[in-house]
């Protein structure tokens, strides 16, 4: 049900230059999302009133993004005044003139915080007479953070930002969250106030803390019982660190689900991944995007999948493969690379260096070593030889092979397309298959094999394989 006393600030607009990228900040991804997508989809889960999205830096990109997590967010554009002061106090003025609850301000750089820390936040303000409510944390290394600043008797009194820090202040370890909850009009009131008198010359949102002691209101801070949740993300040391934790818990969450991931630690799973029951996952493997793995399946080791559905009981091993189907009780790798729209029914086989692309293999079918499959359609209980080579290029464009069902070609094989060959047709070793092969034929290109009788010991006399010759032809063999 909607909480029509919420509104929620998201802060999107700062530059991020810790992060030294083209890319804004924001939207660098863990666990396959968007760092501004992990907060809005937290956000979401509160059904506030209002969400207001704070954009300015690369505005475009960002509120793209912003959409595609959170269509309703309204879109609020930062001006030349930096400052998370500046984005709030913009923020807090594109609220409607009825408005008057709370107000939760989120940054969009603190990925792991989760709705049910924010609701006992919202829920902790709410019992207090406090004008403002803060989350907090007590880190080993609080370098970078703004520091909470209490009096002698444990009140918070004010925050104070890393870079304005006296050494005894930085030597503190209670750091601001970024997270708080405002009334609306003693936020309102104090954002007015804050100056850019500061290391940074910005309007600093934290300053209102202290200005609300000074004008007598009553201040907040609920300490986080696990630090990592509010871990904020300023540059790519932080950014990995993230990454990590957000694994692990998916790791542990897909185990605990019935799932044998072998090494935690070198398994990376994304947030929009399904992995059924009984699936094991071998050390080194990476499920990307919506990847959906089902029962029985065995995936890894050294196996990249993006966009991938892979059947039950399928074998996937030392693989990278993209917005591919594996079918179930189907046989990938070692060593194969399926680009986009590969399609491998039910209990066929991709084998070892075998490249595939655009290309449906039939159920049981095969293509088990040293081969490229591109543009090509294959028929049920076929076995493409080793070595085969489809030449879907003419140079301009690209054409289709097809190759019927349980058809048998021989190894070293070049389907030279557009190519048909029929059902049950077979071709021999080394053929360039570059005519239709009617069903059931056998198709041969190889010129007669010729032997020169006697060539090496002419031609290369006095060499190993002459002397060799030599004892051979006269024990008779
Ligand atoms: C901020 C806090 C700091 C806190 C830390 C927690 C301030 C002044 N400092 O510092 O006390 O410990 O977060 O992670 O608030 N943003 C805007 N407009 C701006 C500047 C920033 O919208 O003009 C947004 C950023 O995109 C980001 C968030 O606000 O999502 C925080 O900005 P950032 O520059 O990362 O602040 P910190 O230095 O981390
Ligand atoms: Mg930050």
């Amino acid at each position: 049900m909607t909480d029509e006393r919420l509104a929620i600030i998201v802060l999107a607009a700062g530059q991020g230059t810790r992060m030294k990228s083209a890319t804004p900040k924001l939207l660098h991804e863990i666990a396959g999302v968007p760092l501004i997508g992990h907060v809005l989809a937290t956000a979401g889960q509160l059904d506030a009133a209002y969400t207001i999205t704070v954009v300015r830096h690369e505005r475009d990109r960002v509120q793209e993004v912003v959409h595609d997590h959170f269509p309703s967010s309204v879109i609020v554009d930062q001006d030349d005044i930096p400052g998370t002061g500046r984005a709030v106090e913009q923020a807090v003025a594109a609220l409607p003139e009825g408005f008057d609850g709370d107000v939760l301000v989120v940054s969009g750089d603190v990925p792991l915080l989760d709705a049910a820390t924010l609701t006992e936040l919202i829920a902790a303000h709410r019992a207090s007479r406090a004008s403002a409510t803060l989350l907090s944390a007590v880190l080993d290394d609080p370098a970078g953070y703004g520091r909470i600043v209490r009096t002698d008797d444990g009140m918070l009194d004010r925050i104070v930002e890393h870079k304005d820090a006296t050494d005894s202040e930085r030597a503190l370890r209670e750091i601001n969250a970024g997270v708080y909850v405002f009334g609306l009009a003693q936020l309102r009131d104090q954002l007015a106030q804050v100056t850019t008198a500061n290391a940074q010359g910005e309007k600093y949102l934290t300053d209102v803390i202290g200005l609300l002691r000074r004008a007598g209101s009553d201040v907040a801070a609920v300490p986080v019982s696990e630090p990592w949740l509010v871990a904020g993300i300023n540059d790519r040391a932080q950014l990995s660190e993230a990454a990590a934790k957000l694994n692990a818990l998916i790791v542990r969450g897909w185990q605990l689900n019935g799932v044998t991931v072998v090494d935690p630690a070198t398994t990376w799973i994304d947030l929009k991944a399904s992995l059924a029951e009984d699936v094991t996952v071998l050390p080194g493997t990476q499920i990307k995007g919506a990847t959906s793995i089902a029962r029985g399946a065995v995936v890894g080791p050294d196996t990249t999948l993006v966009d991938c559905e892979i059947g039950e009981n399928a074998e996937v091993k030392r693989t990278d493969a993209t917005l591919s189907v594996v079918g179930a009780g189907a046989s990938v790798g070692p060593f194969a690379y399926l680009r986009p729209n590969t399609v491998l029914d039910a209990d066929g086989k991709i084998g070892t260096f075998v490249e595939t692309k655009n290309s449906h293999i039939g159920a049981g079918s095969k293509v088990p070593h040293l081969s490229y499959i591109g543009d090509t359609e294959v028929g049920v209980g076929s076995n493409v030889g080793a070595g085969t080579i489809t030449a879907n290029y003419d140079g301009v464009n690209k054409h289709r092979t097809q190759v019927g069902s349980h058809v048998r070609t021989g190894s070293h094989n070049v389907f030279v397309a557009p190519v048909r060959i029929g059902d049950g047709a077979y071709t021999g070793a080394g053929t360039v298959v570059r005519k239709d092969v009617p069903s059931g034929a056998l198709a041969i290109t190889v010129t007669p094999q010729r032997n020169m009788a006697g060539w090496v010991e002419e031609n290369r006399p006095g060499t190993d394989a002459a002397t060799a010759a030599a004892a051979a032809n006269k024990s008779g063999e």
